[in-house]
């Protein structure tokens, strides 16, 4: 689909956008199956809405309308589900990689659709509280080339580590390191340059973490920091995707598109919750969803049309579309499939993943001798 980039003024002119955003949907999820073999993870449901909406709607809060997403991996459900855009004030627009590029060829993938000169690129699957507003002014006033919006987190080992000099001039990029040199990590959000995008290697795949910028950086070229410690987390495990979701829930991570926290639990529309039930540690009750006499669900994410049944206790786990927990079952750190069935009486624990569609009978897998 081609790109329309103009947005338009109160008077219903249409006016060259100067800033431009890129989102980047493609990747497969592999971390999140099996919820991403029915659904790419932009698209899970988090606290009511699609992950992407709380992203899109961080971005048009920030004054930008002009939205392109970078799609390969089920691309057609984000059309499907956006259309134009202009449900959330957006003028969106699909490009779609036949072949997954990777972070830096989806960016590459973009660039004859692209018509501003500066370009925001997000990675699809970041929650954050930073304003996006900030990022660009420290574009605008450093001059630089591209800008890498950077957290400072306890521990930086699992991320891209970034460190910097006493001008916020980045000074290397190091991929998930042992020995970090600093707390601070690449948060996934990068302001370009249009130029710069041009110059990435196009047909094949290739990485802005590990190509992209640090071949900049070895051409003595001017990559800038914004640094912050505002709210950030990658969705990308079911741990974070678990933690996310209940953040959003209890206002901890800020949302546009949620009109206010809900405090301990939300339940959607359409839901049918015990009176006796607890729901408790940001829990969120999908849309037609069930939840039985006496269950305890803790930081549990029950996508629309699953049941949990009396008695069971779900903590820290996400229970897929029209999936089942029987009675008194225990499902603590685990993903469930859509549409599995848990059995009465199991226990489930330690990321556990139930395939989709799987039926684990009563007391089929538990871990005490107890009966
Ligand atoms: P994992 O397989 O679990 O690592 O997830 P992922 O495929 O989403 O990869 P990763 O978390 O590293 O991706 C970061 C962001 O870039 C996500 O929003 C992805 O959708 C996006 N992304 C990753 N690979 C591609 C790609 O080849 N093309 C496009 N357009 N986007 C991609």
């Amino acid at each position: 689909m081609s790109a329309a980039h103009d947005t338009v003024d109160k008077e219903g002119n249409a006016v060259s956008s100067p800033v431009q955003a890129l989102v980047l949907v493609g990747g497969k999820g592999t971390r999140l199956r099996p919820l991403t073999l029915s659904a790419p993870k932009p698209m899970l449901p988090t606290a009511g809405t699609p992950f992407l909406t709380h992203l899109l709607s961080r971005i048009r809060e920030a004054g930008i309308t002009d939205v392109v997403l970078g799609t390969s991996y089920q691309a057609h459900v984000f059309a499907d589900h956006y259309g134009d855009g202009s449900a959330l004030g957006l003028n969106l627009s699909y490009i779609t990689e036949d072949v997954p590029l990777g972070t830096g060829g989806g960016i590459r993938n973009v660039y004859d659709a692209l018509t501003a000169d500066t370009i925001l690129v997000f990675n699809g699957d970041v929650l954050g509280g930073t304003d996006i507003r900030d990022v660009l002014e420290t574009h605008q006033s450093s001059g630089a080339e591209v800008t890498l919006h950077l957290v400072r987190v306890g521990d930086p080992r699992a991320f891209g580590c970034v460190p910097t000099d006493a001008n916020g001039r980045v000074t290397a990029f190091l991929e998930k390191t042992q020995d970090p040199p600093t707390n601070q990590i690449n948060a996934g959000t990068y302001v370009f340059q249009r130029s710069v995008i041009g110059e990435i290697p196009a047909g094949r795949p290739v990485s802005v973490e590990r190509e992209v910028f640090p071949s900049i950086l070895a051409q003595g070229r001017h990559i800038q920091a914004h640094v912050d410690d505002a709210y950030w987390r990658d969705m990308g495990t079911p741990e974070d995707f678990v933690r996310g979701s209940a953040d959003l829930v209890r206002g901890i991570a800020p949302s546009a598109a949620l009109a206010k926290p809900c405090g301990e639990s939300l339940v959607l529309d359409g839901a049918d919750v015990a009176r006796d039930a607890v729901l408790i540690g940001g829990t969120v009750v999908g849309r037609g969803a069930r939840i039985g006499s006496g269950a305890r669900l803790d930081g549990a994410v029950v996508f629309d049309g699953a049941s949990v049944e009396a008695g069971a206790v779900v903590e820290r786990s996400i229970v897929g579309f029209d999936a089942v927990v029987g009675s008194h079952a225990l499902v603590r750190d685990t993903v469930i499939g859509d549409r599995a069935v848990v059995g009465a009486r199991c226990e489930l624990l330690r990321g556990a993943r139930v395939w989709p569609g799987v039926e684990i009978p009563d007391n089929g897998i538990r871990f005490s001798t107890d009966v």
